[in-house]
């Protein structure tokens, strides 16, 4: 049994709970995208891969009709009785993630039993590496207790609870990769037909994200408006060219045709997502050549096209995206996750590593006062149960 696993376990014993023998406990990873920034509400491509960080929940039943929750990384506790969770509304507070999950299980008609639940998470939150979607899907698993529930169903389950329940209008990625991640493999998933394909990642490339330790607030706001933005370009494509229903819909050619009737920002906003998308599909394709230098080069287009054309990078990550760019042993770095901050994700070459992550710490330490932490990305597993062995 790894250390998380005993810690939420004895979590459910601090709380007083009588039927610990009973206990379950259930993982979900956190992810990096490694390319396929805000396509994924435009319905193109995205390819990230899943982490080894997670969110464990552990839950035991109780008798009493209450439901419990617990974080250990928060230190709070919230209870309701079980009964009302179909009529329960988000409180803007961290348990909405996980009592949305069990909102969510119990409308799409798996009943939920009074119980007690404890998660610890190791994915860090404003870091972009979906520590909101580990933490949906952990406890929708601990809230389904085993009973079996289709893995896209669980994805759709999951996202309903950002969408419906928090009110975040993101797209399905991170709910996906956290149920279908796979040791050593990327995922890249059509966001339209949900199709996944697992994709080797060359082993002469290591994932390294870098995190900024900075989350302007303005991505809150900042995402629903991009969204909104996309909708308005599509609105425009819709109305002169027959069957278009996303930016997925759209060539280059296509765009470049219309775009003076698009205004801006949402012109440039749409310029980044059929670019991006094309940057998906030929990432891909340099993988499986084990073309570094292209897949680089990829990277750094999108973070061009992130930083000029969706306007939703920082100073911070502008500068850990050029300090990257630098270093010789590095093939391309770009901004990972909603921006405004977080991570950026960085191909590096193994015998690079070391100098890599010193050379970028001292510089962002020197520039900004701040110490960045380092993250080794190696594809993990989707979400499951942990054993208890
Ligand atoms: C957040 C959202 C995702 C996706 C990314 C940007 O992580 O939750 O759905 O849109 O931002 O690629």
């Amino acid at each position: 049994m790894d250390g998380i696993t005993e810690r939420v376990l004895e979590g459910l014993a601090t709380l007083g709970n009588s039927h610990v023998r009973e206990a379950r406990v259930f993982r979900a990873p956190g992810r990096v995208n490694l390319i396929g920034e805000h396509t994924d509400y435009n319905l193109g491509f995205v390819m990230p891969v899943a982490l080894d960080l997670a969110c464990y929940a552990a839950t035991a039943p109780r008798v009493d009709g209450i439901l419990r929750i617990h974080s250990r990384n928060m230190n709070d506790t919230r209870e309701l009785p079980v009964d009302d969770i179909k009529e329960l509304k988000p409180a803007g507070h961290w348990s909405d993630y996980v009592l949305g999950a069990a909102k969510e299980v119990a409308l799409a008609g798996y009943p939920v039993e009074a119980a007690d639940l404890v998660i610890e998470s190791t994915v860090p939150v404003g870091a972009g590496l979906s520590s909101s979607a580990a933490i949906e899907v952990s406890s929708a698993l601990a809230f389904l207790r085993g009973r079996s529930i289709d893995k896209l169903e669980l994805v759709k389950l999951a996202r309903r609870v950002e969408n419906d329940f928090v009110g975040m209008p993101c797209g399905i990625m991170d709910q996906f990769i956290s149920v279908h991640g796979q040791e050593n493999r990327a995922v890249r998933l059509d966001c339209r037909s949900l199709g996944h394909e697992l994709v080797p990642l060359p082993f002469s490339v290591r994932v390294i994200a870098v995190n900024s330790m900075v989350k302007h607030d303005l991505g809150a706001s900042a995402y629903p408006q991009r969204v909104r933005e996309c909708a308005e370009a599509v609105a425009v494509y819709a109305e002169r060219i027959p069957g278009v229903a996303s930016l997925r819909d759209l060539t280059a050619e296509q765009y470049r045709h219309f775009d003076e009737y698009v205004s801006v920002p949402a012109r440039w906003r749409a310029r980044h997502v059929i670019s991006e998308n094309e940057r998906v599909l030929a990432f891909r394709e340099a993988c499986v050549r084990h073309d570094r230098a292209e897949m680089g080069q990829l990277f750094y287009s999108s973070h061009k096209s992130m930083r000029d054309d969706y306007e939703i990078s920082c100073a911070e990550i502008d500068f850990l995206v050029e300090t990257a760019m630098a270093h010789s042993g590095c093939y391309g770095a770009r901004l990972t996750g909603g921006g405004f901050g977080g991570c950026t994700v960085n191909l590096v070459a193994p015998e690079a590593v070391d100098t890599f992550k010193q050379a970028v710490a001292e510089a962002y330490h020197k520039q900004f006062g701040i110490i960045p932490t380092f993250y080794d990305c190696h594809p993990a597993a989707g979400a499951g149960e942990a054993s208890l062995g």
